[in-house]
């Protein structure tokens, strides 16, 4: 029996000390330490033993046991820390390498300009409205006092939908004025930008599809001066304190007395020069005192109200804000353009 003990020390110290991984010394463990394991199998022969070496046989069965036990865990201790350094190694992040470049999008220019737009009404206590793209003919001519035969109802300029001419898309965001004229309480000041469509071809200028913002105000007493004083306000703070403006006599169904507002060409400061085609001026926006008539069909009465209304292009407002020389760019989405805003 001894002999067997210091058989199986000897072999389990040479298979311990070989193992490779921690379920091979799980394995190792079973098979010498286990209930039906051979330590255990060697031991059941003490039976057989006589009174004076019972003692002594048990003594070596017990410190072969707790060598193979020291043995086994501290082989498991060396095996963990191998198996942890290793995992360790197959996990390890290079902090060095370049990052994931994670793309965020921003504002469109011609949105940036809308939105300086937008800024400057709410400041001065303007209502921002939306309105229809799909719009009557009633709304966007019959009640802006736009004739019968007035070239813009002509089919080669005004998308239709029907061969009536009733149902169109908007050619103007005037349609606006009489929409919140219908629907709002008196005194009404709204901005309403949106998008509006002619039948042009696309160049550098024109465009089947662009925007405008409407501006209109409604109450008692209100003058051309209030029009003069408001535009120039959102010119100034548009351009710069110190652009000059100047109103030119125009013609609009909608409006007596009409106008167009110009500003001084911020290239050549007035003298002339490409950007303004020499004039050294540049036109920006439409407007006027609401004709009489057109309050009246909207159920306003002329003879206690005035008001007085205007539109812009949006992306002419955009392009000279940037310095943009073709509206294409503005539509064509292309990111080499757009990402130096
Ligand atoms: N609707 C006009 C256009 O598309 C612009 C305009 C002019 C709007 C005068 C107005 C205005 O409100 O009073 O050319």
């Amino acid at each position: 029996m001894k002999e067997k003990l210091n058989a199986l020390a000897a072999e389990s110290a040479a298979a311990i000390a070989a193992a490779g991984s921690l379920d091979e010394l799980e394995s190792l463990r079973v098979r010498f330490l286990g209930k039906k394991g051979e330590l255990t199998a060697i031991l059941k022969m003490m039976g057989r033993l006589s009174p004076e070496e019972r003692p002594v046989m048990g003594q070596l069965a017990n410190s072969v046991r707790a060598d193979l036990e020291s043995a086994l865990e501290a082989k498991k201790a060396e095996l963990g820390e191998k198996a942890l350094e290793e995992k360790m190694k197959a996990e390890a992040l290079d902090v060095t390498l370049p990052g994931k470049h994670i793309e965020t999008g921003h504002k469109h220019p011609m949105y940036i300009a809308l939105d300086e737009l937008k800024d400057i009404f709410i400041g001065m206590g303007f209502t921002v409205l939306d309105g229809p793209e799909v719009e009557l003919a009633e709304y966007n001519f019959d009640k802006l006092n736009a004739p019968e035969g007035h070239p813009s109802r002509d089919w080669s300029d005004t998308f239709y939908f029907d061969k009536d001419s009733r149902v169109m898309l908007r050619s103007q965001t005037s349609p606006m004025q009489v929409r919140a004229m219908e629907t709002m309480p008196l005194p009404i000041r709204i901005v309403a930008p949106g998008r509006v469509y002619r039948k042009d071809e696309v160049d550098a200028t024109h465009s089947p599809m662009f925007h405008q913002v409407e501006g209109m105000v409604i109450d008692r007493h209100i003058t051309m001066a209030d029009l003069k004083g408001t535009l120039n306000a959102m010119v100034r703070r548009l351009y710069g304190e110190n652009t000059k403006t100047r109103f030119r006599p125009h013609h609009f169904p909608f409006t007596e007395p009409s106008c167009e507002m110009d500003v001084q060409c911020h290239k050549c400061g007035g003298v002339g020069c490409p950007t303004c085609k020499g004039e050294g001026w540049i036109e920006l926006l439409g407007a006027g005192m609401i004709h009489p008539r057109v309050l009246e069909m909207s159920g306003i009465d002329p003879e206690v109200y005035s008001g007085w209304a205007f539109g812009i292009g949006l992306e002419r407002t955009a392009m000279r804000r940037f310095k943009i020389a073709d509206l294409r760019l503005i539509f064509e989405n292309d990111l080499r353009f757009l990402t130096q805003f």
